[in-house]
């Protein structure tokens, strides 16, 4: 029997209430399927921020990294703790910390979910994001000439600045603040071979890669010239370039047309908002953070909606799929697909469902009827 040992962060606000379920089911479906799983769970979250002013060390991470096969999150995020803190401290940190350099999401409109998108159908909205998961605008490299942080680059865009616009940013008395990003050739091209894999998988036959390479052209142009390099080892499959804005209004537009959709991080960011809402909305939207050779940590896309903590009314779906991404990604595929399934199966009966949508049924309802329809 394959055992697998996952470290659980339950994170903040509805965090435990929908990883809750997120283990239910996968306890049920592991089961019926005959694999065990160890469930080991870290405190980091704000609450013990706010008590011990820790946030994920470097001791939890060690031990995840030589002991476990995967992460299961929650939700990060309380008002109570300045906006920054816990992203950078605990969720960007690990994703660097594991080297997670592929952030899937899969935006797939299941039977039965309302589509904002007039006349759009499960088969229109079918398509695979990819984002570039550590670098670009989040490196971290990035200063502001009035707060006396020093760093080397800060003299080099001070005097880059003054030298392009003729200004003198210290005699005029006002304040620059900067942020660099940073695309390399070889982390640009772990990611976009990934997205090849993934439509090579998938049976796809196009590769919409994502940029702003006509005003961020440095940064755009290599991720450009990478795509085109990779391309070539995937003859069978096309490859084209959209600009972010303009993807945009085409995945609202015509969302029928993409396949797999690889894209730098900021961007990827942006557009899997979008994605979340044309799929039904952001209690369905799961994501993966992946390092394919390493540990892996998966998610709900959503935050942790503190004002619902302990209400037992959050919608527990996006961690219950982000659970399935997670069995897929460990290798039990027959068990992701059949829990995306039942997840399919509970939204078309309609007759247990969260608030959200439409529905007045619990958190914990929730999953205890995809583990029932697991049965079945
Ligand atoms: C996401 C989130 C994070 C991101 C934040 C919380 C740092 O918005 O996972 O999409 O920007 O990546
Ligand atoms: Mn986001």
């Amino acid at each position: 029997m394959n055992k697998y040992k996952i470290a659980v962060i339950e994170g903040d606000g509805i965090g435990p209430e929908i990883i809750t379920e997120g283990i239910k089911v996968i306890d049920k479906i592991s089961k019926l399927n005959d694999f065990e799983i160890e469930w080991v769970k870290y405190p980091h979250g704000s609450d013990r921020y706010l008590a011990t002013g820790e946030l994920i060390t470097d001791e939890t991470l060690h031990e995840i990294k030589t002991n476990f096969d995967a992460i299961y999150l929650g939700a990060l995020g309380d008002p109570r703790v300045k906006p920054g803190i816990i992203e950078n401290g605990i969720l960007l940190k690990a994703r660097f910390y594991f080297d997670q350099f592929v952030n899937l999401r899969p935006i797939k409109l299941l039977e039965g979910v309302d589509c904002p998108l007039k006349d759009k159908k499960p088969e229109d909205i079918n398509f695979t994001v990819i984002r570039e998961n550590t670098e670009d605008f989040y490196v971290g490299i990035g200063n502001r000439t009035n707060i006396g942080k020093t760093r080397q680059e800060l003299e080099v865009v001070r005097s880059l600045y003054s030298a392009k616009f003729g200004l003198d940013i210290e005699t005029q008395g006002s304040e620059i603040a900067y942020q660099i990003g940073v695309v390399s050739q070889k982390g640009s091209e772990r990611v976009i071979r990934y997205a090849f894999e993934n439509a090579k998988k998938q049976g796809h036959t196009l590769v919409t890669a994502v940029d702003k390479a006509n005003v961020l052209s440095d940064v755009y142009g290599l991720w450009r010239e990478v795509v085109e390099k990779v391309s070539k080892e995937y003859p069978s499959i096309d490859h084209e370039f959209n600009y972010v804005d303009a993807i945009t209004m085409w995945f609202v537009k015509q969302p029928e047309h993409y396949q797999t959709v690889v894209t730098p991080n900021m961007f990827g960011d942006i557009i899997t908002d979008l994605g979340a809402m044309i799929q039904g909305g952001l209690g369905l939207a799961p994501g993966g953070n992946i390092n394919p050779n390493g540990i892996s940590m998966f998610e709900p896309i959503h935050g942790s909606a503190p004002k619902y903590k302990g209400l037992n009314v959050a919608n527990p779906l996006a961690t219950i799929w982000a659970g399935a991404l997670m069995l897929d990604e460990i290798g039990e595929t027959k068990s992701s697909d059949a829990i995306v399934k039942a997840i399919e199966k509970l939204i078309v009966e309609k007759k247990v469902l969260t608030k959200d949508m439409g529905g007045t049924n619990t958190t914990s309802q929730m999953g205890d009827e995809i583990a029932r329809l697991l049965e079945e």
